[in-house]
Order: C-alpha cells, then sequence, then structure tokens
C-alpha cells in the first residue's frame, strides 16, 4: 500500500506528498519531474530496468482529478508515435494515476537550454512547428481539440536500444480535451462487441513487464470502472472508407459521415486553457474548435521566433492585444527583418485571415500553415538531420551520433497530403453559425479584464480543470467527483492564465 501522505488544512486534505522510493501499484517513484499545484509527475519503474512517467493528481483538489479525463481521451487517440504510450491508469482513494511511456524534456525546457535560450534559429522553430502541427491535426482527425496547447504540453522523445526518439516531439497533456464530433444515434455498435474490443485493448496496454498478478488485476479493475463509452470509436476512427455496396456494410464499415456528427457548440464556457497562449476566442468564452488549436500553436512558434508582445505587459490586458496584433505584427523581428520573405509575410496574412474568419465548424487549412513552416526550413537551409538548437550545447545526444538506431519514417517529413485532407471533411455542417459569446462579455464588470497576474495569481493559485457532462471530452460524465466550482473558480472564465499560475 502507498505510504503518502497528506497536507491537512481545515480538515480537509490539500496536497498529497510522495515519497522517493515509495511504491504506487507496483511502480517505485524514482525521481520527481514536475510539480504544480494540481499534480505530479514522477519517473517510475516496474523493474528497475524500464522506466516510465507516472502523473498523480489529487482526488481532493477543487474540481476533481482530470486522469480520469485523460485516460478516456488517451484510449482514443490512435496508438501513433505522436502521442506518448498509455501504459496503465486508475483511481486510489486519495488520488488518480496514470503511466505513460517517460519522454524527454518539454519544449520550454529545450529552449531554456538552447545556445540561444531566448529564441529559437529559423532552422528549429520551422521542423518543430511542422512536427507539432502534425501531432495536433493527428489529435483532431481523432475528433478532440486539445484546447492548451502550449511549449510544455510537448515534449521530445527517449531513445530506445533501436530507435532514434529523441528528434520526434510529441503531444500530452490532454486534461482540457473536448470532443467536437460525436456518434450519430443509433450508429452504436453493440455493447458486446464493444466490450470484447475494450477488454483488447486494455490487455495490450499493460506493460509487457507487469509487475505482479495481483497488481494487473487491481488495474484492470481500476480501468473498467471508468466508462470507456467511447472506447470503440477509435477502433470506427480507422475503420475502412469508401466500401461500394451501402447494404452490406457493417456499423464499422460505413464512412464517418454517415456514423458521425458535429458536437454542437455551447452558446458560451468558461475560460479553458493557458493564458499566454490561448487563442482570442477563449478569451470570448466561446466554445473552441479546431482553429482555436491552430492560433494557440501560432503563438506558440511565434514565442520561439521572438518574445510575444504580451509576455512582459502587465498594464494591457492580454486579449487586448492579441485583438490589436495581427500575426505578422507578432512575428517580426526588429533587429533582423530579413527572417522572413515575402511569400512568408503574405503566408501570415492568410493565416491570419483564416482563423479570424472561421467558426467552429470548418475546416481550417493546415496546408498554409505547414507551407509557411516549410518555407522556412527551406530558407534556413536545414535538412531533417541538422541539429536542433539544444543539440549544439555538447549536453545533448547528437543527431549523427546515433550508431545502428534507426529514425523511422516520419510522416511529418513528407505530409504529402495529410496537411490537405480532412476525414471529417465531409460532415454536414450545420447552416446556423454558431452562438458568439459577447452577450456575456457584456455583461460582467468593466474591471474583470483589467485583472492583473498578480491579483489573479493570490485569489485562484489552482487550474479551473473541473469537468462537467458538458465539457467532458465525450459528453458524457467522466468525473462523478466533480464538485460546484468556487466563487473564484467561476471567476477564472475572465481571469488570465488559468495554468500558468500554478507554476512559478
Ligand atoms: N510522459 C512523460 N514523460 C516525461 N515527462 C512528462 C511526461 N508527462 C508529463 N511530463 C512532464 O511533466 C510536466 C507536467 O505534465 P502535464 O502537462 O501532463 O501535467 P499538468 O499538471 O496538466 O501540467 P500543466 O497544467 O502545467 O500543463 C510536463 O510539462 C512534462 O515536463
Ligand atoms: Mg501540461
Amino acid at each position: 500500500m502507498s505510504d503518502s501522505k497528506e497536507n491537512v488544512n481545515d480538515g480537509k486534505p490539500t496536497e498529497l506528498t510522495f515519497a522517493i522510493g515509495e511504491n504506487i501499484n507496483g511502480f517505485k517513484l524514482v525521481k520527481k519531474i514536475d510539480e504544480g499545484g494540481f499534480g505530479q509527475v514522477f519517473k517510475v519503474t516496474n523493474d528497475d530496468k524500464t522506466f516510465y512517467a507516472m502523473k498523480l493528481e489529487s482526488n481532493f483538489q477543487e474540481g476533481g482529478s482530470a486522469i480520469k479525463l485523460e485516460i478516456n481521451v488517451l484510449n482514443q487517440l490512435p496508438k501513433d508515435t505522436v502521442f506518448p504510450k498509455f501504459i496503465c491508469g486508475g483511481k486510489k482513494i486519495r488520488f488518480h494515476y496514470l503511466v505513460l511511456e517517460l519522454l524527454g524534456d518539454n519544449l520550454k525546457t529545450l529552449k531554456a537550454r538552447s545556445v540561444n535560450p531566448e529564441v529559437w534559429s529559423d532552422g528549429t522553430w520551422s521542423r518543430i512547428g511542422i512536427q507539432c502541427l502534425y501531432a495536433m491535426k493527428k489529435m483532431h482527425e481523432a475528433g478532440f481539440v486539445h484546447r492548451d496547447l502550449k511549449p510544455n504540453n510537448f515534449a521530445i522523445g527517449l531513445n530506445t536500444a533501436n530507435e532514434i526518439r529523441s528528434r520526434r516531439v510529441l503531444l500530452f497533456d490532454f486534461g482540457l480535451a473536448r470532443k467536437f464530433i460525436q456518434r450519430k444515434s443509433g450508429s452504436a455498435i453493440s455493447k458486446r462487441t464493444e466490450k470484447q474490443k475494450f477488454k483488447l485493448k486494455t490487455t495490450q496496454s499493460r506493460p509487457t513487464t507487469g509487475p505482479s498478478r495481483q497488481l494487473k488485476k487491481k488495474q484492470t479493475l481500476s480501468i473498467s470502472n471508468m466508462k470507456f463509452k467511447q472506447n470503440i470509436t477509435h477502433q470506427v476512427l480507422t475503420g475502412p472508407r469508401g466500401i461500394p455496396d451501402v447494404s452490406q456494410r457493417t456499423a464499422e464499415e460505413r464512412p464517418d459521415e454517415e456514423l458521425f456528427e458535429f458536437r454542437k457548440p455551447r452558446p458560451h464556457t468558461d475560460f479553458r486553457g493557458t493564458h499566454q497562449y490561448a487563442s482570442p476566442n477563449a478569451h470570448l468564452l466561446k466554445e473552441l474548435g479546431r482553429h482555436d488549436d491552430i492560433w494557440s500553436l501560432m503563438y506558440m512558434i511565434a514565442e520561439f521566433f521572438v518574445e510575444l508582445p504580451w509576455s512582459n505587459n502587465e498594464d494591457i490586458p492580454v486579449e487586448d492585444l492579441k485583438n490589436q496584433a495581427s500575426l505578422l505584427r507578432i512575428f517580426s523581428d526588429e533587429k533582423n527583418p530579413g527572417r522572413l520573405t515575402s511569400e512568408m509575410r503574405r503566408q501570415l496574412n492568410e493565416i491570419d485571415r483564416m482563423l479570424k474568419s472561421l467558426n467552429y465548424y470548418e475546416y481550417p487549412n493546415y496546408e498554409l500553415v505547414y507551407q509557411f513552416l516549410k518555407d522556412s526550413m527551406i530558407k534556413s537551409k536545414v535538412d531533417w538531420d541538422t541539429p536542433f538548437d539544444w543539440e549544439l550545447t555538447g549536453s545533448s545526444e547528437k543527431a549523427r551520433s546515433n550508431g545502428n538506431r534507426q529514425a523511422k519514417q516520419d510522416t511529418w517529413k513528407n505530409p504529402k497530403n495529410f496537411f490537405k485532407v480532412s476525414r471529417w471533411e465531409k460532415l454536414p455542417m450545420p447552416t446556423i453559425s454558431p452562438p458568439a459569446s459577447t452577450k456575456v462579455l457584456h455583461a460582467l464588470p468593466n474591471n474583470v479584464s483589467r485583472y492583473k497576474k498578480a491579483d489573479f495569481e493570490k485569489d485562484f493559485e489552482k487550474r479551473g480543470k473541473q469537468m462537467s457532462k458538458e465539457d467532458s471530452a465525450d459528453g458524457e460524465e467522466v468525473n462523478p467527483v466533480v464538485k460546484a466550482p468556487t466563487p473564484a473558480q467561476k471567476s477564472l472564465r475572465n481571469l488570465p492564465d488559468a495554468t500558468e499560475s500554478k507554476k512559478g
């Protein structure tokens, strides 16, 4: 049994402390990787040879644990190299845990330990941007928007004995993800088939070197206690398409447009995401779509290029700065104006126009973003083997000294049509545009948007990760321990930095 300790405040446990060497469900805690107000991430092992990452979140924090939701999302994402492998997860009396493939440093850390920690060279941000765009679109193809894209939610992999993974970027932290499509009523697959496939999936997900029989039993129990209603969706999502004889099709063989429909956007929502990277729509409390993820991605890439205008501006509300600044303006480097070609400047303006004009249902032009990044890669004369900025410091494993290890044929290096087509393009779009939430904003007190980050941090040290039926990844109640938001949480919708505030 775990000997983790609770800190108690007013009789209520507030946070859990875990000791290095402690055993949680057969996994020994080796080292703390990260800690925030909401959870802790540890390097763990079950055999002293194979290492994983374990994320732990207290069940007693406001809004409950987001891990249950995260496991639900991980089970619906394709088993792809751009998402960490899901090993197991479950619920204990005091906390939820999630065991994942162990990754390397996140992009924020990599930038900080690069030759120039202020900005990345064009050859680095362009190639990293392409990989991030690829991972994000993979998630969209599975029917999810991430809603919290930022440098610390992408990380490079770790090399294995026969595979180079340290030059590959993976996307994680699905605690705020939301589905934008749903299965049409009447298109459900029989419960028996669903159960069978789910069983298969959890079996595959277990570590090959499992700690004990008892542990495996417990894992199966804790996982099956969660509602994996949508688990089967993944199987269908990757199912065959375009089968000619419609009458002979099984549910799995029907094309996506017959099986799925857009999930309706809500008139307004609570703020979701991280202040620094949230799209202007997130500040307007609109339901976020695929284009909002692209928007966050563009802010993130711009920050690799040059400092964001709102990074050190405490006086003007960040949403005002975002509204004033076009992407071209954000991507301007006064010291070195020649970094972008005129074609790239044109592309940025077009991306800007696209992001401002799209609604929740519309398919964003990923290819346009890809071309912008690819053009920068060409201009800086790098290829995929050129060292990244953090590989030039001497402390990293060098790209070219990887012995017999093979780099997989990564699709983003030659994406062909990947960024041009969408599997959801045939889904009928409602004719009425989704409702905006401007009314809500107008109803807010004037001073709310003037709230400074420092005040916010004093007021609200925790992220509003509370999930309701409406906000969950698949539309069903995923977390029975959800509590009503506190007044401070309610105010989160208007306040900056919902996530960053928990860290220094
Ligand atoms: N599988 C992993 N392998 C290695 N490190 C990881 C892994 N998962 C998470 N981390 C590290 O822990 C940090 C926090 O993890 P994660 O983003 O999942 O949690 P979080 O509490 O939701 O964080 P935040 O709210 O700050 O985004 C990551 O930025 C990363 O540095
Ligand atoms: Mg994170």
